[in-house]
């Protein structure tokens, strides 16, 4: 326990670092800029995304520095993402990880150019890395790019607006947060395993894990918003429409998390020996209060 607990501090710390250096800015100019995009890059996230891509690489014997283009460009698309999720037209949400959101502090207009920012940097990054064949930053790239686009966690995002004040139904808040939340974890995954010459069953495991603790996580993350207490989740409680305990109560609730964390553990079977860091995040997550 004491010795995963380290991992994730130490690989939280070489993010960071690895972050800091993809994020140098000299022009004077462009500060304000700057200081909006590490507002949100480094306010204290989980950085549950990388530390995803890290523990599967280690399956395919991968070490973080091989994989620190990809996590960096992981965190980066995750932190785009959360930026615009709070601005006005969106979820309305004027704090975030316990801080102001971007755009309460910088404004709508340089929350958005922010977020566009961290997006085209978080490909530029995966394409410069010169430790990544070029064939694999094809398929990365690829890969993060379906994952956020419109049908995917774009799509989620849209579908979540859309039935906001609308009639939903387990089918409806499934495809909603499948695409909203697991396909980024899927990605997470499934660049690590790319990196590492998986095959394709390998592959498949990957996805299915993720795509289940995906689910989980945000079944999760509207149990918290649902029943935990602004100060501690950082963010405004009972803000998150498309709520699933809203709709299916908590017992249901924690029943689907358990029910999707279990079949992403089975799907992982196969990596028996080296999936035990997996196995740890997942559990790990079910008990986060944040
Ligand atoms: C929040 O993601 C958005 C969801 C997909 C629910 P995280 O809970 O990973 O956010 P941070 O980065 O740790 O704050
Ligand atoms: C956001 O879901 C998912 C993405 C940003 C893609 P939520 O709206 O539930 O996330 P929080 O609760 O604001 O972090
Ligand atoms: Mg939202
Ligand atoms: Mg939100
Ligand atoms: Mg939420």
């Amino acid at each position: 326990m004491e010795d995963f607990k380290t991992y994730i501090t130490e690989s939280t710390k070489f993010l960071e670092h690895k972050l800091h250096d993809y994020l140098k800015n000299d022009e004077q100019l462009l500060r304000p800029l700057f200081d909006s995009i590490n507002h949100s890059l480094f306010s204290g996230g989980k950085r549950i995304r990388p530390i995803f891509c890290f523990a599967v690489g280690e399956i395919f014997d991968l070490n973080k520095e091989e994989l620190a283009s990809v996590g960096c460009a992981l965190e980066m698309v995750h932190t785009a993402t959360l930026i615009l999720d709070d601005l006005p037209c969106m979820d309305d949400a004027k704090l975030r990880r316990g801080k102001a959101a971007n755009h309460i502090v910088y404004g709508e207009d340089t929350a958005i150019l922010a977020s566009f920012g961290l997006l085209m940097k978080a490909y530029e990054i995966v394409a410069d890395g010169d430790h990544l064949a070029d064939d694999k930053k094809v398929r990365i790239i690829k890969e993060i790019a379906k994952a956020t686009g419109a049908n995917q966690l774009i799509g989620g995002q849209f579908a979540d607006l859309e039935y906001s004040n609308k009639q939903i139904d387990y089918a409806i808040l499934e495809f909603i947060h499948s695409r909203k939340t697991a396909s980024l974890f899927i990605a997470s995954g499934k660049t690590a395993a790319i990196v590492g010459n998986a095959d394709e069953t390998q592959l498949s495991a990957i996805e299915e894990f993720f795509k289940n603790i995906g689910f989980a996580f945000q079944v999760l993350d509207d149990l918290l918003d649902f029943k935990g207490k602004t100060e501690k989740i950082g963010k405004t409680a009972q803000n998150d429409s498309g709520n699933f305990v809203i709709i299916y109560g908590e017992k249901k609730s924690k029943q689907i998390i358990q029910e999707s964390t279990n079949k992403a553990i089975e799907a992982i079977k196969i990596f028996k020996g080296k999936n035990h860091k997996l196995i740890a995040l997942a559990e790990m997550l079910n008990k986060r209060n944040t």
